[in-house]
């Protein structure tokens, strides 16, 4: 197993593209109104970063869901837990750390259309650089497209470990 060093990307990078990113969404959202969503576990570090440069904003919950076995998705995608509150006609904003095959965020956007919310935005920390097959969710605002590599830091992990690095790392497990 390798956490390979240099970092790919940088805590200062990070919190530079952070702020861009809220920039970019009180732009293009009305933020009074928004109500965001955070896909758990991977998001917890973007989401709270990105939600303190936001201004106040209208309700926050969260989703937790859980695909992966190692370094791969297992293509099956379960949603371990779901308080959402009601969304109907309200505008949201799902927050995610990274979109690789796009199932996970797929069948979360597919769970909450069925509540008849006005919008669906989609925020990704991460894309990876990939076809997506029967994927026809796309990411309204992203921090950076990488190479398909398995990443890990600022959130994510590999089997529950090296969450809390501060830099993001391409991780070999071979
Ligand atoms: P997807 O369903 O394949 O798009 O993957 C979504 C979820 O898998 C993300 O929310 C992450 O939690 C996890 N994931 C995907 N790629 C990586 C990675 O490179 N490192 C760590 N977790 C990942
Ligand atoms: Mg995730």
């Amino acid at each position: 197993m390798r956490l390979i060093s240099p970092p790919l990307i940088r805590r200062e990078q990070i919190q530079k593209k952070v702020s861009e990113l809220a920039k970019e969404i009180c732009r293009t959202i009305k933020i009074e109104n928004l109500y965001v969503i955070v896909i758990l576990k991977g998001a917890i570090f973007f989401a709270s970063d990105l939600l303190r440069e936001l201004p106040p904003i209208y309700s926050l919950d969260f989703i937790k869901a859980e695909s992966y076995q190692g370094c791969s998705s297992s293509g099956e995608v379960r949603i371990t837990d779901c308080h959402i509150s009601k969304i109907e006609d309200k505008q949201v904003l799902l927050i995610e750390d990274i979109l690789d095959t796009g199932l996970t965020t797929q069948k979360i956007y597919n769970c909450l259309i069925e509540h008849s919310p006005k919008d669906i935005r989609l925020c990704v920390l991460l894309e990876k650089k990939k076809s997506r097959e029967g994927v026809t969710v796309l990411s309204d605002y992203v921090g950076f497209f990488i190479e398909d590599k398995f990443v890990v830091g600022y959130g994510m992990d590999y089997d529950g470990k090296y969450r809390n690095l501060p830099d993001i790392h391409i991780f070999e497990p071979w």
